[in-house]
């Protein structure tokens, strides 16, 4: 099954839910910003576990996406399963064909990513992050929110990521190398971000714990002062999202603050940003391209982040302790 959800159908959508674990869930964080922007649908996001037992309220018409690269996830299938008993339309986001979810959901986007070996999941987060774009900007135009020209530029910009993937893989790789070996001692790695640039931060942290064992914390950067802030000395490594984005100015702010603590500032920014250089001690740029679409090239310097400071460290990060790539229990 593709999606059978009609254009007639999508157009009476009154909300989207999405529902996922770990990484995926991150890639529907950032999905939210496309599909509110874009499509101008309020968009709950929820853990599938939490969702699957709060006794959620459910409408006919609710669009329930549940992302999961393997299709199995128990608690992800679970809150689909609810959804759908319930009478919202369920839409499946997966990357593996024949899947439990692609069974238990009305429609299925596919993800085609190939397989994935590694348990941190990464390209299988950029494929899902494009797809949910990809019906974002859908969903938009059969709800007449977009129009044509700005479909056919942000579709050009989304055709130019691969490339920019590349080229940020290029670009970045001694440097977080060198980022990595000076870290990899460290205790502790905090990551902030926002708006667009929060998801970001939340897969950059999780990634770095996952493979490499090193506690880190994302939060939301207009969170700091409420407490994460004390956290910092001279020796933290504090990994800044400042791609471009609509609150970019805000998100310097952060940075200066986190800077004038004396913390080691790590910053990601969009090539040509003069502040963002100005006040980390490590700046990493990514290609340009709109802002909406940053997270797909924001998140690579991190994922590289998290692998040379694994393999620094001496861990296995394919099969990294305690970790499955498919959870199929609760
Ligand atoms: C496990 C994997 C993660 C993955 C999560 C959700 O924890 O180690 O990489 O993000 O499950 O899996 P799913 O297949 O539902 O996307």
């Amino acid at each position: 099954s593709e999606l059978a959800l009609t254009p007639e159908q999508a157009a009476m959508v009154r909300r989207v839910i999405v529902v996922a674990c770990g990484t995926s869930y991150h890639a529907g964080l950032v999905g939210r910003y496309a599909i509110e922007t874009w499509a101008r649908l309020p968009v709950d996001m929820d853990i599938a576990s939490e969702y699957r037992y709060r006794d959620p309220v459910i409408e006919p018409d609710d669009l329930v996406i549940g992302i999961t690269q393997s299709g199995e996830t128990a608690d992800t299938l679970a809150a689909m399963r609810l959804a759908r008993e319930r009478g919202a339309h369920v839409l499946a986001v997966t990357n593996v064909m024949g899947s439990q979810a692609t069974r238990d959901a009305d429609s299925v986007l596919f993800t085609r990513a190939g397989l994935e070996i590694g348990v941190a999941a990464t390209k299988t987060f950029t494929s899902q992050v494009a797809a949910i774009y990809l019906l974002g900007l859908w969903l938009a135009q059969v709800r007449d929110h977009i129009d044509r020209e700005r479909v056919a530029e942000l579709v050009g910009e989304l055709k130019a990521l691969p490339r920019k993937i590349e080229e940020t893989i290029d670009s970045c790789d001694r440097q977080v190398r060198a980022i990595a070996r000076s870290h990899a001692e460290g205790r502790f790695f905090l990551y902030l971000g926002r708006h667009i640039g929060l998801p970001v931060c939340l897969e950059g942290a999780l990634k770095m714990k996952e493979i490499s064992y090193i506690p880190s914390a994302a939060y939301a950067a207009g969170e700091m002062k409420h407490g994460p802030i004390a956290l910092l000395d001279e020796t933290t490594p504090v990994v800044c999202i400042a791609t471009d984005m609509p609150v970019l100015d805000k998100m310097l702010s952060n940075v200066a603050e986190v800077h004038a603590r004396g913390a080691a500032v790590i910053a990601i920014g969009t090539e040509g940003s003069d502040e963002v250089a100005a006040t980390a001690d490590q700046a990493l740029f990514v290609p340009r391209t709109d802002w909406i679409l940053q997270p797909i090239l924001a998140v690579v310097p991190l994922q590289l982040l998290a692998y040379y400071t694994a393999r620094q460290l001496g861990r296995n990060v394919d099969q990294p302790r305690n970790l499955a790539k498919t959870v199929t229990v609760e």
